[in-house]
């Protein structure tokens, strides 16, 4: 079993890191304050091929493995997870939907710009009464002739109002369950689509979360995505490898609290030592040291099933599970490290803190998680 990174593998990783501290770290704790989104900094990401990394080139993607998207996640996560969380949802969720299951006609007119970051996009599969029990879609999509009628409610839209292409899931034989459930592409400005007011949130404030609503919205056949009916599958399989981009955030989250944390033990002194000589410090740091360690192998193997096309449904769920929780544990014990210091924005690991807890909710709650790991160990 070889652990070693590829030369590609540490490029990637440099230039991301590189990306974060240069381009993302400055100003991230206004656009946190003011919510702003990034807009200046996703544009610098699609430059640098961080929202198609693993779409194929021939679809203005940058043809790379999981693995690498992985270590850029947790990178740009080390800094702004706001940037990351959509990163996240563009690539593992709208990019690699469209290209596994759309046609060749929704791939060059879709997935291209998407790949290439000229357009972001947003999944919708949450509603009202649809979080975790996400087979009870409400939103309804009635067949008419040539195209789809679509009403209902989304919510919790990452990407909500900068998005300009929507992968929308929605109900369109009731009485059918899950199997009448399809996905369809929706394009902004669509009548009857109105994009509801920003959420404001306790963490990953950049990014923008609305909740949508669509009246009588016109959708052509021809943007459904796969066979009638696939759409509840669609959504599953999609947020099943978006799932180990969730975790390589959390990770990065974690990793990025235990270096400032670190830094910061060096230098901080508390009678008269640096406070990393302390026991009560140094057990604090092993700890961290080792979940994110135990993290990141988590999200590489998972990374590594998918690249070498076996199953990751397991993996995924096991990655996020884990990463998140260490996300939350490692923010809360780099705050404490910190002291008085951590609890002023300044030293970035409130944000950090703050930022981690939504990695327990979105792409699945952590008690999802345990339902997929539970239902696969006891087959
Ligand atoms: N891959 C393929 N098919 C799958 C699947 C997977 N990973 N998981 C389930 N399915 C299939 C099942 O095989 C089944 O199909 P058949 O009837 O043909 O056998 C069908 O889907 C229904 O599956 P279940 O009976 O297992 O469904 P369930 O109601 O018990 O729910 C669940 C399972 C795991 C709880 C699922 O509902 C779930 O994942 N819920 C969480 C939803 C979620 O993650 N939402 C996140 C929103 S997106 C987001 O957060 C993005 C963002 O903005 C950042």
């Amino acid at each position: 079993m070889n652990f070693e990174l590829t030369e590609e593998h540490l490029m990637i990783q440099q230039a991301a890191r590189d990306f974060a501290q240069n381009e993302l770290k400055p100003g991230v704790i206004e656009r946190d304050e003011n919510q702003s989104f990034p807009a200046e900094q996703v544009k610098k990401m699609a430059e640098l091929g961080f929202l198609g990394m693993m779409v194929d080139p021939k679809y203005g993607g940058g043809g790379m493995d999981t693995i690498s998207y992985v270590l850029a996640m947790e990178e740009i996560s080390k800094v702004d997870a706001s940037c990351s969380v959509i990163m996240s949802v563009n690539n593992s969720l709208v990019c690699w939907g469209l290209e596994t299951f759309g046609t060749e006609e929704q791939k060059q007119k879709y997935l291209v710009p998407l790949a290439k970051g000229e357009i972001i996009g947003a999944f919708c599969l949450s509603e009202p009464e649809a979080g975790s029990d996400a087979t009870s879609q409400r939103t309804t999509a009635i067949e008419h002739g040539d195209h789809y009628l679509i009403n209902g409610t989304k919510n919790w839209i990452t990407n909500g109002s900068s998005a300009s292409v929507y992968l929308v899931i929605a109900q369109t034989y009731p009485e059918k369950g899950h199997k009448g459930i399809n996905a369809f592409i929706v394009e902004k400005g669509t009548p009857g689509f109105v994009i509801g007011p920003k959420e404001n949130k306790l963490g990953i404030r950049g990014s923008d979360t609305h909740s949508l609503m669509f009246t009588d919205v016109k959708v052509p056949k021809e943007n459904r995505i796969g066979e009638d009916g696939f759409g509840f599958k669609f959504a599953m399989k999609t947020l099943t490898g978006g799932r180990i981009g969730i975790a390589a955030q959390a990770l990065g989250i974690a990793s990025g609290a235990y270096e400032l944390a670190l830094a910061y033990s060096k230098e901080r002194k508390a009678f008269g030592k640096p406070i990393s000589q302390h026991q009560a410090i140094q057990f604090k740091l092993a700890d961290m040291a080792t979940q994110i360690e135990a993290a990141r192998l988590l999200c590489l193997k998972s990374a590594w099933h998918k690249d070498n096309d076996m199953d990751y449904g397991l993996s995924s769920s096991m990655a996020k599970l884990y990463s998140s929780k260490v996300a939350m544990d490692t923010t809360i014990e780099a705050v404490q490290i910190h002291g008085g210091y951590g609890f002023v924005k300044e030293y970035h690991v409130e944000r950090l803190m703050r930022d981690a807890k939504i990695t327990q909710i979105y792409e699945g709650t952590s008690e999802v998680q345990k339902i997929v790991i539970s239902r696969a160990i006891l087959d």
